[in-house]
Formats: C-alpha cells, structure tokens, sequence
C-alpha cells in the first residue's frame, strides 16, 4: 500500500509539474527554456579575447559569420567589442547554411559618436508568433572593430511540443510530449496519427491523437485523403494488425479466422481459425461472423465435417458425401395375386400390393434373384419343386445361389393361396425372406417372400442397390428401424 501512494504521488507530481499538460492532464502549448547556445564558430581572423595571442591593432573588418549547428528559436544576441564598437552594424539570419540572409536587425550609424557602443543587445520580440528560428547568423560591421565576445540566447524550436531539450545534443533533442516525436517533436508517434502533425499553438495545443486500431496495432499511418472523407475526423490507418486481424482498425478478421463474438474486439483472442475440414469444405475461409465453414454439396457442421440429411459418407474426396438414394426408390407393383379367401388373405399375410424398393427394404431382402421359371413339378404332399433358370444375383444370400439352371422350392400351401403367383415359362423379380426349408442349400421361395413378374426397367436401379450394398450401405443402416416409407 504505502509504494502504490508513494508512485501515485510521484504521478501526480510529474503531471501536475509537467509544463506541456495543465493540471487536468489536457496537452498545452509549451516551451523549453532559453539557454546559452553552444556551437559557436567565426569566420574572420579575430582579435581580442575570441583568439587568444590576436593581435589587438588587427581587428575585424566587414563581416563575422556565426554558426550555431542547429536551428534555433533565437531570443538575443550580445556582442561586446575590445576596441569601441563599428559606427554600423546589420545582424542577419538565416534557417541553414548558405540559405537566404534574413536582416533582423539594422542600425546603420550611431549619432553623436566616432564608434558605436562596444556592448550591443538585439533582442527578438518575445511571444512564439515572432521567433526567428536560425542556425546561422551573419553579422555586418560598418567598419573596424574588434570583437572580444558574442553571446546568442535561444530555446530548441520544439514547436510548441516541449518543455525539456538536450541544447548540447546535435541536432539538439526536445523532449517531446503530446505524442509527438523527432528531434523537434516535428511528426507524430507512430501509434498517433490519426490527425495530422501540427505544431502547438497557444490557443491550439494541437497533439497527435492516437489511432483506433483496438489493441491490435502500434503502428499506423495517416492518410490526408480519409481524413477529408471523415470530414476531419480520423484519417489514421493501423499497419501491420497482429491476432489475425485486418482492417483500417484492425476491426475484423483475416482470411481463415472468424470473429468469437464471446471475446471482445480488443482481445487477443477475438479471431479464431475456421478449422474447416479438408474434405467436407470448400476452402479454409469460413463466414467471418458465423464461422461456418463453406461446404460441399452434402456436407454440414460449422466445419463441414458431417452429412447433412439424406446423405451417406462416401470415399471419393469431390464429393465426400453422395445422396442416399431412398427418395429415388422404384415402384413395383404387384398383381393382386392371392385369391379372396379370407383364410388366404391371413394366411399369406401379405397386404402389399405396391412395394417401394428402397435401399431399406433391399437390405431386408434374403435375396434378390432375376429368375425364369422354367416347369413347376409337385414334389411329395408340402413341396413344389421350380425348374428356374436364375438370369441375375442382385442380392446374394448368406448361402450363395449360382447363376443359371437350379432347382426352387415353394410350400404347396402357398401356391394353393395364391400368395405366389409362378408360371412356368416366366420371368420374376425373387424377393426372398430368410425362409426356413428342411435343407439351407435349398432355394427356398415361399409367403414371405414375393415373385413379381419381371420388368426389365428394374434391372438398372437394382443395379444402383447392389453398388450401395457392396459400398456398406446396409450396414449403415442396420441400427435404425425401418421407416415407414419402406412399410407401405
Ligand atoms: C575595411 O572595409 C572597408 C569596406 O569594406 C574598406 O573600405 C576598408 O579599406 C577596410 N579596411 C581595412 C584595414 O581592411
Ligand atoms: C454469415 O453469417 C451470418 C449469420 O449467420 C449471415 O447473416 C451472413 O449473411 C453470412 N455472411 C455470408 C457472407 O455468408
Ligand atoms: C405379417 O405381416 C406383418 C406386417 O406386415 C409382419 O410384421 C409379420 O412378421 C408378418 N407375419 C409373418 C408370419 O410373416
């Protein structure tokens, strides 16, 4: 407790004492002091005190070039002579070497007197609208005199920024407040330059304001163009956004990331990455707001890595999910094949007149035969035996039926009823249930199943089931229950 007081006090202290600020930490316009500027040199041979051992009677005549290295804000100039002063003199300035001379200052006789005083003051009119910034100064001597010294006052021109400078440094070096910078707080800080650069006025302190580029940025640069759009407003754009942001403000976020609306703005977690999958997605970049990945026909999730409804995962990575192919299901249509016996009707217990083979109801299937029959034969008192010739295997059984020519079996109680309609020299669709018969290896077909006369328009989507079957389509579905379209 007692360091944070003694800190807050010092705070305090270096604010209130801080010249550049008034006591309610608002920038003011502020000054450095006025010092004795260093860096003093002639040009003419010299007499009197300027060059020790100089001979007295030779003085200066014409014309004493005084450099001070640097511009400064001048305040006065003294001269004192050894000899009495040159009946005239001119005192010129200029901002840098070899730059235009400026007079500042012109006495051309003094009256009533041989010589001039061998002390002379210029003094620049105080105030900041009237300095004179020079690093040279020219002095002009209307006749013999000889100099024993010269004296220039003045403050580092910190444009109204500073209050503080390094004189002795070179070039002299302010210490600039208001968020300005350079040697003489002549351009904003580089986290500050949402307005323009000027210099401080009494009126105007005129400080850098600092960029609004959500803690995300310390650079940014001013743009004179969208300052004028802004209408004066704000004219600064942030460099280099770090956190995977971008943006003039580093306000959104990069290709690949997306905006967590849990954090805020200034966070540094504010933009996370999309993670879209490789496969399910699109590309990388996700909706900036939302994070959903853009993904491709099938696939869902926020990073497309899930099928949507109605799809299957398949392997091809184009198009990684592939339409179940329920809805396009076909339509067979049965003859309405048993007879009207009430007794039949329960016993083959068959209410299906239309079946929707679905890939469900495939999956369901025992077998799946293309067959011809060929002659049916009464075999013993319960069984008639089919000479069938089977033309294709859709759907193999646990026990494999080859192709062509064999022998089927169908309960006689089942023709009697009808639930079977078979004649011989006719092609049938064999939808077989897992019917028990006294031998596995028999072809068994009896009232669970169903024999449809055969339509060679089957042939092609039967085809389409038995390549979902191979790519496991029925073993994906085997932990659901039938849906009801598969029933009707
Ligand atoms: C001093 O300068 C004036 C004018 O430039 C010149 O007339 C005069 O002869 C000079 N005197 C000497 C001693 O150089
Ligand atoms: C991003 O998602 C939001 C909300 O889910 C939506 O309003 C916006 O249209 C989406 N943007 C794009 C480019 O899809
Ligand atoms: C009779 O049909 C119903 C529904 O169609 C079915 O659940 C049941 O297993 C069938 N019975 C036999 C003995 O096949």
């Amino acid at each position: 407790m007692p360091v944070t007081f003694a800190l807050m006090l010092l705070l305090s202290q270096a604010t209130t004492s801080d010249p550049c600020y008034d006591p309610g930490g608002r920038p003011r316009f502020c000054l450095p002091p006025v010092t004795r500027l260093a860096g003093m040199t002639t040009a003419c041979p010299q007499a009197c005190a300027l060059s020790p051992g100089a001979d007295l009677r030779t003085p200066c005549n014409g014309s004493l070039a005084l450099a001070l290295g640097s511009p400064f804000l001048l305040t006065s100039v003294s001269l004192r002579f050894c000899t009495p002063g040159p009946p005239a003199l001119v005192l010129s300035a200029s901002w840098a070497e070899g730059g235009p001379w400026r007079p500042l200052w012109r006495r051309a006789a003094w009256s009533g007197a041989l010589g001039g005083p061998d002390r002379v003051t210029f003094r620049m009119s105080p105030g900041p609208k009237a300095s004179v910034v020079a690093s040279h100064l020219l002095i002009q001597l209307g006749g013999r005199a000889g100099l024993a010294a010269a004296g220039v006052r003045g403050r580092c021109q910190c444009h109204g920024h500073a209050a503080r400078c390094a004189t002795r440094a070179r070039p002299p070096r302010c210490r600039c407040r208001h968020h300005t910078t350079g040697p003489g707080c002549e351009s904003c800080r580089p986290s500050h330059r949402d307005w323009p650069w000027r210099p401080a006025t009494p009126r105007h302190p005129h400080p850098c304001l600092p960029c609004s580029c959500n803690q995300h940025a310390r650079r940014c640069r001013f743009n004179a163009e969208l300052f004028r759009l802004s209408g004066g407003q704000s004219g600064g754009i942030c460099e280099r956004c770090r956190h995977h942001t971008a943006g003039r403000h580093c306000h959104y976020c990069q290709p690949g990331f997306w905006r967590d609306p849990a954090e805020p703005l200034t966070s540094r977690k504010a933009c996370r990455a999309c993670q879209c999958h490789p496969i399910g997605a699109t590309g990388g970049a996700c909706n900036q707001t939302s994070g959903q990945c853009s993904c491709k026909l099938g696939v869902t999730g926020i990073r497309c890595n899930r099928c949507g409804p109605g799809y299957q995962q398949s392997r091809s990575p184009r198009m990684p999910c592939q339409r179940i192919p329920e809805p396009t299901s076909t339509l067979i249509t049965t003859p309405s094949a048993y007879g009207s016996d009430p007794q039949c009707r329960n016993y083959c217990n068959t209410s299906d007149t239309r079946v929707h083979m679905s890939l469900r109801r495939y999956c369901q299937q025992d077998y799946v035969l293309h067959a011809h029959v060929l002659a049916i034969e009464a075999a013993g008192s319960v069984w008639w035996r089919l000479d069938v010739r089977i033309v294709a295997v859709y759907k193999q059984r646990a026990r494999p039926v080859p192709r062509g020519g064999q022998d089927a079996w169908v309960p006689r109680a089942d023709l009697a009823c009808g639930c079977l309609r078979l004649r011989p020299g006719t092609g049938y669709l064999l939808l077989g249930s897992a019917a028990s018969g006294p031998d596995p290896a028999r072809l068994v077909l009896d009232r669970h199943g169903l024999a449809l006369p055969w339509r060679p328009r089957w042939a092609r989507p039967l085809r389409r089931l038995q390549e979902e079957e191979r790519a496991g389509g029925c073993r994906r579905l085997q932990p659901s229950t039938p849906g009801p379209a598969a029933e009707q």
